[in-house]
């Protein structure tokens, strides 16, 4: 019986499918030719609804020793036409297995998507994305998702689950990790440059990954910084602030987009209508697909907006979304609902067009196995053009944040260097959260890194000290003893790899344990010391910040870390990162970022005896390193600021002269103030920057040039436009330090 419906069913599909090769072959706005629009067709015109459903269904793999495993359930689905996509199985082993149950056992035969987090690298992971953001270096970025591509489609994926791109001002929020840090205008550059690294120009080209922007929207902004929290804020905010980088990306083609989790203005965003449809797709123009975050449907009746799982899957369904990540909500109760006619049949075989319309992209109809090839994956993994490349985003992403005295870069003269905290040696703790492929085993550490440059030469001590995050002062002595004897001391600290990331908030931010405490002993000891920082958030680091050290801000740099370090310590890359997140002075001052308002009673920093005034009795208002800070080890002097307009261009040009005695590269930054808004406006927003290698002795003219489309902001009425007045440009170094002069734009 099963083989005359089969049999029937191929029959109709050629006569079909060949009817359709006579159509015209021009691609349409979602980028399907009209002959791949007829095949798809077909195809859903002969699916039963259990196995539309199937496809908008989205399944989780498990691991063992050999490879990826589903339990039996999903293997069932799978053979029976009812999963659309899997994730987390990766392997060109792996991936044929699960791939050839679906083409070769299930009635229509249709491939499955392969998904996964591939968020900074899939074998050869790159420092974390935060800390890439850090390098203000677009192209670098687009190629590190370049090769993540490469690297993750040699094993069998087609699809990721990045870019993170949601803004946060909110450090504790440990999510801060995955994205490009407080600003939005930075946030669509990074964002745009990570979706065209992933895709590239051709999905078919069979290394270029489907890119999945994320968590839409606004899920960087939970109430408290905690995880999964509540997101309440204006429509004005959301549209400046909170939705620009999912656009970007829209813009930037990118294929699919995935809800999140929280809730904006009382409304789960995987419920959101407003959000997936009306923006989305009719403002927006967006032709990919919708998946939720893993199993945001069902939660949805702990948000208390939904009765029951079934009512959930309706609300998310009619809301626009279209696959279901684990949750099976959409497989258990869609044919339920269209049998109640709470959902349309039109609606899921729209869902379904659009994953289909995927794997066609993804070439998956002409090749079940394109992205299954053994070769590519014995080649193309973790090859030393990729490793290389992950060590020079390493030291891209340190920031210079203290240097007194010019402790760093390390003197030549130095014969012996102790290295001495938790984090100094730890393999495990340096490819940070969402390690993907990544195998920490292969990571050098800052002591593998350091004692690889100096080679012989210099002598290296390692002592651990103590732990990241207990009371442990057993190791204190030791630590002493070592630092007395080296001529300088590198102190290897901060949070351990996993304190940031999902599921990681902190209420307070600070350097974890008894780290602190040790770097106060080993200071007394009169050494010279740097202290090279880990961490996957802005830290509150204070009081460190006070005591005679340096500090190298290092983020988690992946598999490369210690590498890449140590070209910085030893002066081998001259530092240029700017941070891209506020770090604040304490948690009370969070949330903290550059580009807040003025207020009705700013703060006077001439007078600080009068108490009426938007400030804190206990603090300044200011942070401890500002957005967009990081030193060189050389020093770049600004001069020569001249700004003119000319009809709708404001052209702007200011002198950066290299005064220090080494070459570097420096991020020149430009602000905008627009001085009067008919909705108030921030006192600085970022609007350009370029970064250059200036030699020593040099004075390089950098010149920016806006139009007035540049000054545009967003109105009650949530359209964006830009009024004449007076406006303020600044040029700096970093979002404090800045020359400045005023400007009037009719
Ligand atoms: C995260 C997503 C991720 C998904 C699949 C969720 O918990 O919020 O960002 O893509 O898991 O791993």
């Amino acid at each position: 019986m099963l083989s005359m419906n089969k049999m029937r069913f191929s029959a109709i599909l050629s006569m079909v499918l060949f009817a359709a090769t006579v159509y015209s072959q021009k691609a349409g706005d979602n980028g399907i030719s009209v002959s791949e629009k007829a095949k798809i067709d077909a195809l859903i015109n002969a699916m039963t609804l259990e196995e539309k459903v199937g496809q908008l269904s989205l399944y989780q793999a498990d691991w063992d020793v050999t490879g990826p495993i589903l339990n039996t359930n999903h293997l069932n689905l799978i053979k029976e036409g009812k999963a659309g996509a899997i994730f987390n199985a990766y392997t060109v082993d792996g991936v044929r297995h699960l791939q050839q149950m679906a083409v070769e056992e299930s009635r229509l035969k249709i491939p499955l998507i392969f998904g996964y987090d591939v968020i900074h690298g899939h074998r050869t992971i790159f420092p974390i994305p935060l800390a890439q953001s850090c390098s203000w270096n677009l192209s670098a970025i687009e190629q590190t998702e370049r090769i993540a591509a490469r690297e993750a489609t040699a094993e069998g994926l087609n699809w990721t689950f990045a870019p993170m791109v949601d803004i946060s001002r909110d450090p504790r929020w440990g999510r801060v990790a995955e994205g490009a840090g407080e600003d939005t205008w930075l946030g669509c550059k990074v964002a745009a440059a990570r979706v065209r690294g992933f895709q590239g120009t051709d999905y078919k080209a069979g290394n270029t990954l489907m890119a999945c922007t994320k968590h839409f929207a606004a899920y960087g902004a939970p109430q408290a910084g905690r995880e999964y929290g509540t997101v309440d804020m204006s429509m004005i905010s959301l549209y400046e602030w909170y939705l620009p980088p999912f656009r970007a990306c829209v813009d930037a083609g990118v294929g699919s987009l995935m809800t999140a989790f929280n809730e904006i203005a009382g409304v789960p965003s995987t419920a959101n209508k407003w959000l997936m449809t009306d923006l989305l797709r009719k403002d927006w123009g967006f032709h990919g697909f919708v998946v939720t975050d893993y199993t945001s449907i069902n939660e949805m009746v702990d948000h208390g907006n939904a009765e029951n799982i079934k009512d959930a899957a309706r609300l998310a369904f009619n809301a626009g979304v279209d696959m279901d990540m684990e949750g099976s909500a959409f497989l258990d109760y869609l044919p339920g609902l269209l049998k109640e006619k709470k959902v349309t049949l039109q609606d899921i075989d729209h869902a379904v067009r659009l994953i289909l319309e995927a794997k066609t992209k993804l070439g998956l109809f002409d090749d079940p196995y394109r992205y299954c090839n053994k070769s590519r994956q014995e080649k193309e993994v973790m090859t030393a053009e990729n490793l290389d490349f992950a060590r020079k985003m390493v030291s891209e992403s340190c920031v210079l944040l203290k240097n007194p005295d010019q402790v760093l870069p390390i003197s030549e003269n130095v014969r012996s260097i102790a290295i001495i905290g938790p984090l100094g040696d730890s393999k495990k703790d340096m490819l940070g959260n969402w390690t993907a492929a990544g195998n920490w085993e292969k990571c050098i550490t800052l002591v593998e890194g350091i004692k690889s440059r100096v080679k012989d030469e210099v002598e290296v001590y390692y002592e651990k000290g103590c732990n990241t995050n207990d009371n442990d002062r057993s190791g204190f002595d030791a630590a002493v003893k070592i630092a007395e004897k080296a001529d300088f001391v590198v102190l290897a600290m901060g949070e351990n790899g996993w304190m940031s990331g999902e599921a990681s908030s902190r209420s307070s931010i600070g350097i974890p344990g008894v780290q602190n405490e040790l770097a106060e002993i080993i200071i007394k000891t009169g050494k010279p010391v740097a202290l090279v920082l880990f961490n996957g958030r802005p830290l509150v680091i204070t009081k460190m910040a006070a005591l005679p050290l340096a500090i190298l801000e290092t983020w988690f740099g992946g598999t490369q870390a210690g590498n890449g370090i140590a070209d910085v310590l030893f002066g081998v890359v001259n530092p240029a990162g700017k941070i891209t997140m506020t770090f604040p002075r304490n948690e009370g001052q969070i949330p903290i970022f550059y580009n807040g308002k003025n207020t009705g009673r700013p703060l006077n920093p001439a007078d600080s005896s009068d108490r009426y005034l938007s400030r804190y009795l206990d603090c300044p208002n200011d942070p401890l390193f500002p957005f967009g800070y990081g030193l060189s080890y050389t020093k770049f002097t600004y001069s020569n600021l001249r700004t003119t307009v000319d009809g709708n261009k404001i052209n702007v040009a200011v002198q950066v002269a290299n005064s220090g005695n080494r070459d570097g590269e420096e991020v020149v930054q430009l602000y905008v103030r627009d001085k009067v808004g008919s909705v108030t406006r921030p006192v600085k927003e970022l609007k350009g920057f370029q970064k250059v290698l200036i030699k020593k002795g040099e004075t390089k003219t950098i010149t920016f040039n806006l139009t007035t489309d540049d000054l545009a902001f967003y109105h009650p009425d949530l359209k964006k436009y830009w009024e004449p007045g007076e406006f303020v440009v600044f040029v700096g170094t970093n979002s404090a330090e800045t020359l400045s002069e005023s400007i009037t734009v009719k």
